[in-house]
């Protein structure tokens, strides 16, 4: 099932994704001259702090309209439309970057693979996505109010990627990396409209649930949703989204070391 996004509303009541990608960045630590692949870039934003770093970069998204907005806004950067579970570059990476992304993607195992040929040698990835657990009191009341309203099948969709620490790094072991860090972590975020938060979050980012719903029962249905959240998820002023974050750090292995010694 397709996600369509729109870049202006992702700027405007969601720029918090790449905002919060900044910290990740100072992990990454790039240095001049370094060649760095950034999947799922989105609208560019940490594409360009990259380049900004000296580093040469390269961005790619799965969304048509991100990369169209992406090469707009940043014409001198080389951006590309391509999956992340099959994307392809003649000339290897020193470091690959990912932000808020990975838990989109159901082919993990083909993922991580497309990262490994990607990168050099010795090579690092840094990335953060929806770890174990992540905005589970919003999708937990989500597939609650479907059911009760008798989409049962809309209810039991899965298509997001929420991993453990031990899933992720058994899948990035098994295809020939080393796991230098793995941090699982609340992080709690506001989100950006103090009246529609949740309503906002679910059209953004939720529409596979609501897909073959009419649209003046889906709008009915996320109304619902946001009024029984509203004792769990409004508190100062505003809405929140229990995210969970999976942050990791891992090292591609030269080819000898990555087998059995
Ligand atoms: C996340 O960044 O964790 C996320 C964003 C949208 C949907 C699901 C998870």
């Amino acid at each position: 099932m397709a996600n369509k996004w729109n870049p202006q509303l992702y700027d405007t009541k969601h720029a918090f994704v790449y905002q919060y990608g900044e910290s990740l960045l100072e992990l990454l630590a790039p240095a001049p001259g370094e060649r760095i692949l950034d999947i799922g870039c989105g609208t560019g934003a940490l594409t360009r702090q990259l380049s900004n770093a000296g580093a040469e970069v390269a961005g790619i998204d799965k969304s048509p309209e991100m990369i169209e907005a992406a090469r707009a806004a940043f014409p001198g950067l080389e951006f590309h439309v391509m999956d992340a579970a099959g994307f392809q570059f003649n000339k290897p990476f020193d470091a690959i970057f990912s932000n808020a992304t990975l838990h989109w993607v159901p082919e993990q195992e083909q993922a991580v693979q497309c990262m490994a040929a990607a990168l050099k040698p010795g090579g690092r990835m840094v990335v953060e996505f929806g770890g174990k657990g992540n905005v589970e009191t919003v999708i937990k009341q989500i597939r609650k109010t479907l059911q009760e309203h008798g989409y049962d099948a809309q209810a039991a969709r899965q298509f997001w990627y929420f991993p453990s620490i031990s899933e992720y790094s058994s899948l990035l072991e098994r295809n020939g990396f080393e796991v230098a860090l793995a941090q699982l972590y609340d992080r709690p975020t506001p989100l950006a409209d103090s009246e529609n938060g949740i309503t906002d979050w679910i059209n953004m980012f939720g529409g596979t649930f609501f897909e073959d719903i009419e649209a003046a029962e889906r709008q009915s249905l996320i109304a619902e949703i946001q009024e029984a959240l509203r004792s769990s998820c409004y508190h100062d002023g505003g809405w929140w989204a229990d995210y969970r974050r999976i942050r990791v750090v891992a090292r591609r292995l030269p080819i000898a070391l990555s087998g059995n010694l």
